[in-house]
This record gives structure tokens, C-alpha cells and sequence, in this order.
């Protein structure tokens, strides 16, 4: 069952997608700031959101002095590396913006073990916590991605991260062997968010977001992202939409959208 705060919108192109988002994110931050005095954000890798982290950057009045950002995923690749997630973030969005370093939250990946690192990482963001006073980390708005396999974050079908209920983060080995290893937040810190974005594009991606989007099969990681007190936002270019049904994407708690 998706949970009751579900919308889902499809867009003509990603760039419409984007500035959907850019919109909605905004808007989200300005009122965390005026309700809490900061914002919390959690930002996933992958190439589906560098066009939006690109126009985020250039959007005028984003709280960005009281926004704390952090990393849903990292993988196991030194900084330099154009696979790290973080080195993307920073290229198309941090080193835009005007930001306090104190308040962005990078995975280190160099020097140390995955499982150190996800060690580390957990201690930072609890530290983060103790310093806002709240004992759990709930992000106020957190962006994810889906792989064909139907995988997110760093959460692989199969993998034993699926399963961890006492760990923030976790070192994760994926199963596809070519694969460098991976640090991630785990599930129960993922369904604490407020606001979860999943974002995709491309017809490669149609048949594993109808799956995930019907519910179709529960054992996959992106079907187990339901907040267990927050909204969930499924935003999909027009091809990555594409399988959804009618009824899905009208019915219940949906909110379906199709942009001129
Ligand atoms: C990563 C991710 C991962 C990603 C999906 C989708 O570091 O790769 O965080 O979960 O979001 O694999 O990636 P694309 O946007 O490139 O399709």
C-alpha cells in the first residue's frame, strides 16, 4: 500500500521536472526556516538529478545560510573521481550557493574502511542531531533515484542493508561484482523523512517504476521507501512514466499530472 501523502507527477521533460522540483523544495525549505530556523536536506547521486541540482543553484531565496546538507549515498571512490556523488553535488550545486562548509556533511571515502566510513558518517550525523536538539535524524526533504533493478540510495536488491534496523548508515557491497562498494543511510532513516522525492527519467527506467509505483513487488528496495510520517513524491519524465495506469496515476492518494 503507498502510504497516504503520496503524490505522482509526470512531466514532458526533465528540465520541466526539475524546475517542479526546484519550486517545491523552495518552498518546503522557506517554511522549515520560519517554523524550526534550518532545513535539512539529503542528496543522492546518479545523472537524473544534476539538472535539477543546477537549477536549484541558481534559485534566488533558497535558505541556503540555514540549510544543513547531507548525503544519502556515497560511493567507495576518492573525491577527485567523477564517480564520487559528492564532487557532483558540489560541481553542479554547493560551490554555487552560499553555504557555511560547517553545514554541508560529505562521506569521506579515501584513507579509511568502507565500514569506517559509515562509522563516521553515522557519528557526524548524530552529532548533527544532538546540535539541533532532536534525537532521530528526520531530513525535511530527501531525494532519491531508481536503478532498473529497482535499487535506491545504495540499497540493493538482496543485500543485508535491506534489513538493518540499528545502523543510520551502513557500508554496502553491491552485488554486481564491477560495482566499487558503497556507504548508505538505511531504510528506517530514509522512511523518517519528511518529504522523499524519487526522481527518474528514460523509457529503461518505465517498467521497473510501474513495479514500484503499483506495488507490485515489496521486496524491492525502492518499494520499501514509504515514509512512515512524511509525503512521498514520485516525479517522472513522461518516458519513465510511461507503463504507470491511468488509474494509479488519478486514483487514491495519487496526484497525477501531466505538464503541456
Ligand atoms: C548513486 C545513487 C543511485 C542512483 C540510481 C539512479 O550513487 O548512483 O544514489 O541510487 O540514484 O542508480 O541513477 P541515475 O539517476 O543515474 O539513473
Amino acid at each position: 500500500m503507498l502510504v497516504a501523502m503520496t503524490e505522482i507527477h509526470i512531466f514532458k521533460s526533465i528540465q520541466q521536472l526539475a524546475e517542479f522540483a526546484v519550486e517545491k523544495w523552495a518552498e518546503i525549505s522557506r517554511s522549515e526556516v520560519r517554523n524550526k530556523g534550518y532545513v535539512s536536506i539529503a542528496l543522492s547521486g546518479g545523472n537524473t538529478p544534476v539538472t535539477f541540482y543546477k537549477k536549484l543553484s541558481g534559485e534566488k531565496g533558497f535558505p541556503w545560510g540555514e540549510t544543513h546538507v547531507f548525503m544519502v549515498d556515497e560511493r567507495f571512490v576518492p573525491y577527485e573521481s567523477d564517480e564520487n556523488n559528492y564532487h557532483m553535488i558540489h560541481r553542479t550545486l554547493l560551490r554555487h550557493v552560499n553555504i557555511s562548509p560547517k553545514h554541508i556533511h560529505p562521506i569521506r571515502t579515501s584513507g579509511i574502511s568502507p565500514e569506517t566510513a559509515a562509522e563516521r558518517y553515522e557519528e557526524d550525523i548524530i552529532s548533527y542531531c544532538r546540535t539541533v536538539g532532536i534525537q532521530l535524524p528526520r531530513f525535511d526533504l530527501l531525494l532519491l533515484g531508481i536503478g532498473e533493478d529497482g535499487h535506491t540510495a545504495s540499497l540493493f536488491p538482496g543485500t543485508p542493508s535491506l534489513k538493518e534496523t540499528g545502523r543510520l548508515a551502513v557500508s554496502v557491497y553491491p552485488p554486481d561484482p564491477s560495482k566499487r562498494e558503497r556507504i548508505t543511510l538505511t531504510l528506517p532513516v530514509i522512511n523518517n523523512a519528511q518529504n522523499v522525492f524519487f526522481m527518474a527519467e528514460g523509457a529503461s527506467k518505465a517498467k521497473i517504476i510501474k513495479e514500484v509505483v503499483e506495488d507490485k513487488d515489496h521486496m524491492l528496495p525502492a518499494s520499501m521507501v514509504r515514509p512512515c510520517d512524511g509525503r512521498l513524491f514520485f516525479l517522472f519524465d513522461e518516458c519513465a512514466g510511461s507503463l504507470i495506469s491511468e488509474k494509479r496515476k488519478q486514483t487514491g492518494h495519487s496526484a497525477g499530472r501531466l505538464l503541456p
